[in-house]
């Protein structure tokens, strides 16, 4: 018998989930934090994997849920709407730290969960929703910016992303780590050493 084998990963387990959690907490209040900019990949209307990045408004811990901002009228969305399962990614270069999330998106578009969002947005942000053209609209030249944010809330949504398993990878000289986090429907919750 070898208990240390056992109980000393427990732990260490442990702190890999709090180091991914306090990245994304991190990410979501602070705009020099890398995880602040994740990447957000959806499944394409033809199957087909989108990637973008997004901004990372906020996370948390206890009910694992990430929350962005989009546009109701961006490919993203209806890709969302037509299926909800999505990844995460970002990488943190001074950490050596990555994160690859899979989990599954809650559109708020009239709701209060929208409206408080809208509410907390600043107005150089509201703007970015007052455009005339749908995202991805092609344009014969660039658009000027709108001057207005008025209407801008008609095409705001804000999307809560539930995180139902995480990837952690730190790269270290001394052997890279890496651990696999997963919490299913029925509630029961997994956490692994897995290799890199
Ligand atoms: C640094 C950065 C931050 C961005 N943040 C957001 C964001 O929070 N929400 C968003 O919808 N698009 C954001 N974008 C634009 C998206 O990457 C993407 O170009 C746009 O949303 C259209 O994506 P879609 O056609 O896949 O819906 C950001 C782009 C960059 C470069």
């Amino acid at each position: 018998m070898n208990s240390g084998i056992t109980q000393t990963p427990v732990a260490a387990l442990d702190a890999a989930l709090a180091a991914a959690f306090d990245a994304l907490l991190r990410g979501a209040a602070d705009h020099r934090s890398p995880f602040r900019t994740p990447t957000l990949v959806t499944i394409g209307t033809d199957g087909a994997p989108e990637a973008r990045t997004v901004v990372l408004r906020a996370f948390d811990p206890a009910s694992r849920r990430l929350q962005i901002h989009t546009d109701r009228r961006s490919a993203k969305l209806a890709q969302m709407a037509a299926d909800p399962r999505i990844a995460l990614h970002g990488y943190d270069p001074t950490a050596r730290m990555q994160l690859r999330i899979a989990g599954r998106a809650m559109l708020h578009l009239d709701d209060a969960a929208a409206d408080a969002a809208w509410s907390a947005s600043r107005e150089t942000s509201r703007m970015t929703y007052a455009t005339d053209d749908p995202p991805g609209t092609p344009l014969p030249a660039p658009p000027a910016a709108p001057g207005d944010p008025i209407g801008g809330r008609a095409h705001f949504a804000a999307v809560a992303l539930r995180v139902d398993s995480l990837d952690w990878l730190l790269l270290d000289p001394a052997g890279h780590r890496r651990a696999r986090f997963t919490w299913l429907a029925d509630g029961t919750t997994g956490a692994t050493w897995i290799a890199a």
